[in-house]
């Protein structure tokens, strides 16, 4: 089972029906066609055009999906009711041309803002053998730690060190 299939198969066991969810990085539009099967409302959005085209083509079936091509760290911009589940699939767009592989930092800045906006699920799949995935990934992980944020389940397949790793981290009132 690869990362993907881990948090699609976990996010079945949540009540998404009648919620608002997040893909704040939507590249090729999986996990956007997921939500949107399962959850009331989608906001999808990514950096890069390319994957804005990409996922509208993907989702074209559904009508319950608001676009947005922004940075991340902006979604306070967009939202200002509270979601119940924010995805983070980080790393690169696939077969692209778009430098837009997402950096510590504004993910960092992009994280704090889900928190504040989160009431329920916060799921982040880190791409620790990517150009700078590692720094990002304990960055970001002792921010988490630090706030006391830990995560509820964690997924990797134990074959490398660096390999893909999601977190998946339970959000509420007392988070914030
Ligand atoms: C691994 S892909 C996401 C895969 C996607 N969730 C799917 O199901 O196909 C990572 C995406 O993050 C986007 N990205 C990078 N930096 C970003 C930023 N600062 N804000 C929003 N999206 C960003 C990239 O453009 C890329 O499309």
């Amino acid at each position: 089972m690869n990362n993907n299939t881990f948090i699609h198969k976990y996010l079945k066991g949540l009540p998404l029906d009648d919620k608002c969810v997040v893909d704040m990085t939507c590249g090729n539009g999986n996990d956007t066609f997921f939500l949107a099967k399962h959850a009331r409302n989608v906001y999808a959005i990514d950096i890069s055009k390319e994957a804005i085209i990409r996922t509208r083509e993907r989702c074209k079936d559904f009508n319950n999906i608001i676009y947005i091509n922004d940075d991340h760290q902006n979604i306070d911009k967009y939202i200002k009711d509270k979601i119940y589940l924010f995805i983070f699939n980080l790393g690169y767009l696939p077969d692209s041309s778009s430098q837009s592989l997402t950096k510590a930092s504004t993910t960092l800045s992009a994280i704090k803002k889900a928190i504040e906006l989160c009431n329920g699920y916060l799921v982040i799949s880190f791409y620790r053998g990517q150009e700078g995935g590692k720094d990002e990934y304990l960055r970001i992980s002792k921010y988490l730690i630090d706030n006391n944020i830990l995560p509820i389940e964690t997924y990797r397949q134990y074959r490398h060190e660096n390999e893909p790793l999601t977190a998946i981290y339970k959000l509420n009132q007392k988070n914030q």
